[in-house]
C-alpha cells in the first residue's frame, strides 16, 4: 500500500500558488492524500495516518468501504447523470430507505451535493410555507456553511468580506453548560435562553419568523450538546408561534452521536432536518427529510443540474445499509464510551484537559490554560495537531472564531477499540510532552 503512495509522489504538482484555497507560497501545512482504507490516511511520501477527523466527520463508515466502493461502479457502468425531471434506481430506492429510517414524519426528502446548499433547501422551504415572514433565528454558535447565505446564518465570520451581498439572519443566544452565563446553574441557563428566544420572536424582529434552525450539538461552535430541556423548549415555542423548526444535522447524522440522527438521541423532532456529510460513504451527497405537513417546492423552485448525482445515490444505499447492517450506532456507542472514560482517566494527569464532550463518537475535550477562569490553551491545541503529525494520528483542530482550543477525536464509526486506544495512547503523549514545554 505504501508503495502506491510513494508512486503517486512526484505526479503531484505542489506549486500551491496555483490554487484560489490556498494563496500562500511554499506553505508546507496541508498534507498530500492519495489513498485511505478504513480509520487510515496515505500520504504522497507512503506514510499512513490513523484518522480522527474521518475527512471532516464524513467518514462514518470507513473510507473506501468495499461496500460503497462497487456499488458507485456498478452505478458508473448504467447511469451517471440524470437531470431534476426524470427519477433513477438509485434516487427510489435512497428514498425509500431514508422514509424507512427518517425520524418521525419527516418522510419527504430533497437532495443536492452539499450541506450548504442543504440548509439553503431547508431555509427556502421554509420560507415557502410561511410566505410574508422575514427572518430566520439561528444560535449565536451556529455553522451552517460556507454559501453566502449559510455563512451568514454562522457565527460571525471574522473579516467577513462577503457582508454586502450576504442576507441577514437573526442570532439569539444559547446555553453553554460549560460556561453557563453569570455562572449560572445550566438548567436555569437554558431556560433564560428560551426566554430570550421568546423575547426575540414577539419583540425583537420586525416582519415575522419562519424559522428557527440550529444544530443539535454546535459541531463547529464549541462542541458541546445543547441541554435537551433547551430542545424541547424550542420545539415548544415553534409549536406555540407556528415556527418551522429546522434542525441542521449534517455533522449529527447517520450514526455519529451513536443514535442514528440527533433528533433520534435527543426525542426532539424538527419539522426540517438536514443531513449530509456521513450519508454517503464519501461521495458528495446532502439533502433534508421534511415533515409531510409541509408543502414542497414547485417547479423551478428548487433544482441544480447535477444535485441527484446518481452515483453518490448509489454509494449513500451501500452505506445506509453497511451503517445499519454492521450495527455501526452500537459501535460509536461502545468506542465512545470507552474513548470519554479512558479522557477523563487521562485529566487527572493532564491538567491542560477542561472538559470532555460526547455523546458517541462525537468527542471533543477542550484544552484551558485553567480550569477555573477556563482560559483557551490555543497555542496547545495547535501543537496537539502538529504533534498528533509527527506521530502519525490526525486529530480535528477547531478554529472556531479564532478560538481554536478544541480537539476533536472522531473517527468513522467502525473503528477499532485496539485504534482508538492508539489515538488517545498517543494524545496522552503529545499532551505531556507539551506541558513539559511549557506551552498554553
Ligand atoms: C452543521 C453543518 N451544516 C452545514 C455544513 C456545510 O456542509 P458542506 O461543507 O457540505 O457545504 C457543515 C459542514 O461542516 C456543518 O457542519
Amino acid at each position: 500500500m505504501a508503495s502506491d503512495a510513494t508512486i503517486a509522489h512526484g505526479k503531484i504538482d505542489h506549486a500551491k500558488k496555483s490554487l484560489v484555497h490556498d494563496p500562500v507560497e511554499g506553505d508546507k501545512s496541508k498534507i498530500t492524500l492519495v489513498k485511505a482504507l478504513g480509520s487510515f490516511v496515505w500520504d504522497d511520501q507512503g506514510n499512513r495516518y490513523l484518522d480522527c477527523t474521518s475527512q471532516a466527520w464524513s467518514n462514518n463508515l470507513g473510507a473506501n468501504d468495499p461496500r460503497v466502493v462497487e456499488a458507485a461502479i456498478a452505478q458508473l457502468r448504467q447511469i451517471t447523470h440524470a437531470r431534476p425531471n426524470f427519477n433513477t434506481p438509485a434516487l427510489l430506492e435512497l428514498t425509500a430507505k431514508l422514509r424507512e429510517i427518517s425520524p418521525g414524519d419527516l418522510n419527504r426528502i430533497g437532495y443536492t451535493l452539499h450541506g450548504s446548499l442543504a440548509v439553503e433547501m431547508a431555509i427556502k422551504l421554509a420560507y415557502k410555507n410561511h410566505p410574508g415572514r422575514h427572518n430566520i433565528i439561528v444560535l449565536q454558535d451556529a455553522y451552517h456553511g460556507r454559501s453566502l447565505t449559510t455563512m451568514a446564518a454562522s457565527w460571525p465570520h471574522p473579516n467577513n468580506p462577503f457582508l454586502p451581498i450576504q442576507p441577514r439572519f437573526t442570532r439569539v443566544p444559547h446555553p453553554d453548560p460549560y460556561r453557563p452565563r453569570l455562572g449560572l446553574d445550566p438548567e436555569i441557563e437554558s431556560q433564560l435562553c428560551l426566554q430570550l428566544l421568546e423575547e426575540t420572536i414577539v419583540k425583537g424582529v420586525d416582519g415575522g419568523v419562519a424559522a428557527i434552525m440550529l444544530e443539535p450539538i454546535p459541531g463547529n461552535g464549541g462542541h458541546i450538546a445543547l441541554p435537551v430541556s433547551f430542545l424541547k423548549g424550542v420545539r415548544a415555542i415553534c409549536d406555540k408561534h407556528d415556527i418551522v423548526m429546522i434542525f441542521d444535522e449534517i455533522q449529527t447524522c447517520f450514526g455519529r452521536t451513536g443514535a442514528m440522527f440527533g433528533s433520534d438521541y435527543f426525542g426532539v423532532i424538527p419539522d426540517i432536518m438536514t443531513f449530509g456529510k456521513g450519508v454517503s460513504g464519501g461521495f458528495p451527497l446532502a439533502g433534508i427529510m421534511a415533515s409531510e405537513r409541509l408543502k414542497g417546492f414547485e417547479t423551478g423552485e428548487d433544482a441544480l443540474t447535477f444535485g441527484q448525482f446518481p452515483v453518490a445515490m448509489a454509494a449513500a444505499v451501500a452505506a445506509v445499509n453497511a451503517i445499519i447492517d454492521d450495527k455501526l450506532c452500537d459501535n460509536a456507542r461502545e468506542i465512545g464510551a470507552y474513548a470519554t472514560q479512558r479522557l477523563h482517566e487521562m485529566a487527572q494527569n493532564r491538567a491542560l484537559i477542561g472538559d470532555i464532550r460526547g455523546p458517541g463518537l462525537f468527542v471533543s475535550i477542550e484544552l484551558v490554560k485553567d480550569r477555573q477562569t477556563k482560559e483557551p490553551a490555543t497555542r496547545a491545541a495547535a501543537e496537539v495537531y502538529r504533534r498528533g503529525v509527527e506521530r502519525r494520528v490526525l486529530f480535528g483542530e477547531s478554529r472556531y472564531a479564532g478560538l481554536g482550543n478544541l480537539i476533536k477525536i472522531k473517527p468513522p464509526l467502525d473503528v477499532t477499540k485496539e485504534d482508538m486506544g492508539h489515538a488517545l495512547d498517543v494524545l496522552d503523549e503529545v499532551l505531556g510532552s507539551i506541558e513539559a514545554d511549557g506551552i498554553a
